[in-house]
């Protein structure tokens, strides 16, 4: 295709977007409008105008108060714009009521938030996870529309077909959300069955989540060499990638990447993404990746702690990850954690300060859970020596004089546990 075609499409994308925000109560917050025109930006929009104010309560009809409305009216004139997006939720009649009033397509933050979502979402599941999220986004919206026109049944041209058309609408929808359930049902089953053949070779699950843009996919990629989406974008990650890392004393983890958290995320997405986030909930231990540059941590980190616990992950250990020191006064560094709060690693995920540090952090914690030491197998236990050679457990091996194996191994102790059962055996036999 030619450059110029190109860019005239890519241009011809870009929408115009009218933004409003409205403080509630409190002082309006410079890091919220940041945050909003961020989202307007990922989710590939320009924003010709900022519009604010504040109020003590949504208007029931137009969420803003009159004279508001026809700000935003003349606004959309002024700037041809193509979309008008608003930083709240608002009901389905609010959405149509603003249509109506200044004749130009309106978003809600959900809405907002599903559409980045949609363009971001990569694995199967991911896309159907956020299709069904939008269909329920819809559905709430046209079912009370039905049901609004339904009352005035028998009104000028609210008879025929558009009624028709909004029934035909409804029960599409409901086919597409139940057939969209059950391939997601068979995905969560294929997902399932990999969890299970993890839980099996006892290879334990360190889950990274993070506020969106923290650095997770950064420092995923630095930990684990690979290639992953990081890109300075909302919401680049949307599928949890799964690697196998190595730690310095040789002990194996399964390192999971997980989408981005945010403020105020639609209840709705929350439980969309529960299966995906599973890893989350199942993990041995989450990695809380937070920047540290960011003059909003301290809110962020509450975030996502709230998420952590919808979710149902209370209770799995944390060591929190200061990231993008390369920005700040501070150096690599380790903090016990104290009065309950969970340990800190200090470092950079760009630079790579204090990822070795991190690693013998991690080595450290799943230590307790490893065995590692000599044995000592009568040639006849040659099946049990197989074992060790299919778990990638033996470091070093002698044959004595009497044909005995000698093995220096470094192996999941429960791992261990369970070979050890299975042949009738008991450590110590092993360890004379
Ligand atoms: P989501 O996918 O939105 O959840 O984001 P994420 O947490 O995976 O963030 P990602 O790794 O995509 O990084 C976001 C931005 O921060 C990118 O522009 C990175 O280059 C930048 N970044 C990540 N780590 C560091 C760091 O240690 N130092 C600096 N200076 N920038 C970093």
């Amino acid at each position: 295709m030619e450059l110029f075609d190109k860019l005239s499409q890519g241009e011809a994308l870009i929408e115009r977007a009218i933004l409003v925000q409205i403080g509630f109560g409190k002082h309006k917050d410079q890091q919220d409008e940041q945050e909003f025109k961020e989202l307007v930006r990922s989710a590939g929009a320009t924003a010709s105008t900022l519009i604010t104010g504040s109020r003590h309560a949504p208007d029931p009809r137009y969420f803003v108060g009159t004279g508001k409305i026809e700000e935003i009216k003349n606004a959309v004139i002024q700037h041809d714009a193509d979309v008008v997006i608003f930083d709240h939720a608002l009901s389905p009649a609010q959405e149509r009521n603003i249509e109506r009033y200044i004749e130009c397509r309106v978003l809600d933050r959900t809405a907002l938030i599903l559409d980045i979502f949609a363009q971001r979402a990569q694995s199967h599941e991911g896309k159907l996870q956020v299709e069904l999220a939008q269909l329920k986004h819809m559905s709430t919206r046209l079912v009370r529309g039905w049901t609004h026109l339904e009352r005035q049944k028998g009104g000028i041209g609210m008879r025929g077909p558009g009624e028709t058309q909004l029934e035909t609408d409804r029960r599409l929808l409901s086919i597409r959300i139940k057939q969209i359930n059950k391939r997601l049902e068979k995905v969560s089953k294929q997902r399932e069955q990999g969890r299970q053949l993890r839980q099996k070779t006892e290879i334990p699950t360190v889950s990274l989540v993070g506020y969106t843009n923290a650095g997770k996919s950064t420092l995923f990629n630095k930990i684990t060499g690979s290639e992953v989406y990081a890109a300075d974008q909302l919401f680049a990650t949307l599928d949890p990638t799964l690697r196998r890392v190595k730690l310095p004393d040789q002990q194996s983890i399964v390192l999971a990447d997980t989408v981005g958290f945010i403020r105020d995320l639609p209840h709705d997405l929350v439980a969309a993404f529960r299966a995906t986030l599973q890893e989350t909930i199942e993990a041995d231990l989450i990695l809380h990746v937070i920047d540290s540059n960011d003059e909003q941590r301290d809110f962020y980190r509450e975030q996502v702690n709230n998420v952590i616990h919808e979710l149902g992950a209370e209770d799995v250990p944390q060591l929190e990850v200061m990231n993008k020191i390369d920005l700040t006064e501070q150096q690599a560094h380790f903090d016990e954690g104290r009065d309950g709060l969970p340990p800190r690693v200090w470092l950079s995920a760009i630079t790579g300060e204090g990822i070795p540090g991190l690693k013998e952090k991690l080595a450290d914690i799943f230590s307790s859970q490893v065995f590692k030491g000599q044995l000592r197998l009568h040639p006849a236990l040659a099946r049990l020596r197989a074992q060790f050679y299919e778990n990638d457990a033996i470091v070093s091996e002698e044959i004595s004089d009497k044909g005995e194996y000698l093995l220096d191994v470094c192996i999941q102790q429960r791992k261990l546990d369970a070979m050890l059962e299975r042949e009738a055996l008991n450590l110590e036999q092993l360890q004379q």
